[in-house]
């Protein structure tokens, strides 16, 4: 794993925003792995103003985001498909059916990971995939103890990680219980990864990745085993720690 330190949280949303860029003029039909939450925030607007100023086109990519809250419809401003209209997607020239995000409201969730999953096959899979981790080492929605074999399922999320996720919502119960995510097996056949981290509150999270064991009991830890990930942490996450860029 590589790892480039950034001054901030900003420094840190510019350097990945300017290497997707660099990736989408020179591969205008990637399949891009997108995130939601608080770090790739900065990411989405940076590639809205260079979109607006230099005309990147998206016009040929296809998304693949990572996981969705089961029972938030797409209209639920808390969805992540809403996130991912409103925060992206509005103001770029992709074409909203080559972005795909796991549909939470479907009857039938257990076929709905099935789908998705068949959905990235299809597609011959995702070329670059922005990830963020969790401070209990998750990534998507996998959750601590999840296996390494994987694929798009159907999580129970953990208390903390509702916890987290609490302040995009007015109360704690409103946070949903379950999600779909794409799985850590399905993750790992990104052919690239950029894991972001940013401050004080992931700073835990980032040590016990690059010092710890490969174990299912820290989802992150799978990353070791990927030919192609680049970490872009910020100062608040890295502070203390010995890394080599
Ligand atoms: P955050 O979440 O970006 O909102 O901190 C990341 C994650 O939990 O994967």
């Amino acid at each position: 794993m590589r790892i480039i330190e950034a001054t901030d949280y900003q420094d840190m949303s510019k350097i990945a925003a300017d290497y997707i860029i660099e990736k989408v003029n020179q591969f205008p039909k990637i399949k891009l792995g997108l995130a939601t939450g608080g770090t790739p925030m900065g990411i989405y607007s940076n590639l809205i103003a260079d979109h607006q100023k230099n005309g990147t086109s998206y016009r040929g990519v296809m998304t693949f985001n990572l996981d969705e809250y089961v029972g938030l419809s797409g209209d639920n401003p808390n969805s992540y498909r809403y996130y991912m209209n409103h925060n992206l997607f509005n103001h770029i020239d992709i074409q909203m059916n080559n972005t795909f995000v796991p549909r939470g409201t479907i009857d039938d969730v257990l076929k709905e990971c099935e789908s998705y999953e068949e959905l990235l096959t299809k597609h011959k899979g995702i070329d670059l995939q922005i990830l963020g981790i969790g401070a209990n080492g998750h990534i998507g929605f996998n959750e601590p103890g999840t296996s390494f074999q994987s694929q798009t399922h159907v999580v129970e999320l953990a208390p903390s990680t509702r916890q987290a996720n609490a302040r995009f919502f007015n109360r704690l119960e409103e946070v949903p219980t379950q999600a779909i995510t794409m799985g850590i097996a399905t993750i790992m056949k990104s052919r690239e990864i950029l894991l972001l981290v940013s401050g004080e509150q992931k700073k835990d999270a980032l040590k016990t990745l690059l010092t710890g064991n490969i174990d299912e009991r820290f989802p992150a830890s799978v990353l070791k085993n990927h030919p192609y990930v680049t970490i872009i942490a910020d100062k608040a996450a890295i502070a203390g720690l010995k890394v080599h860029s």
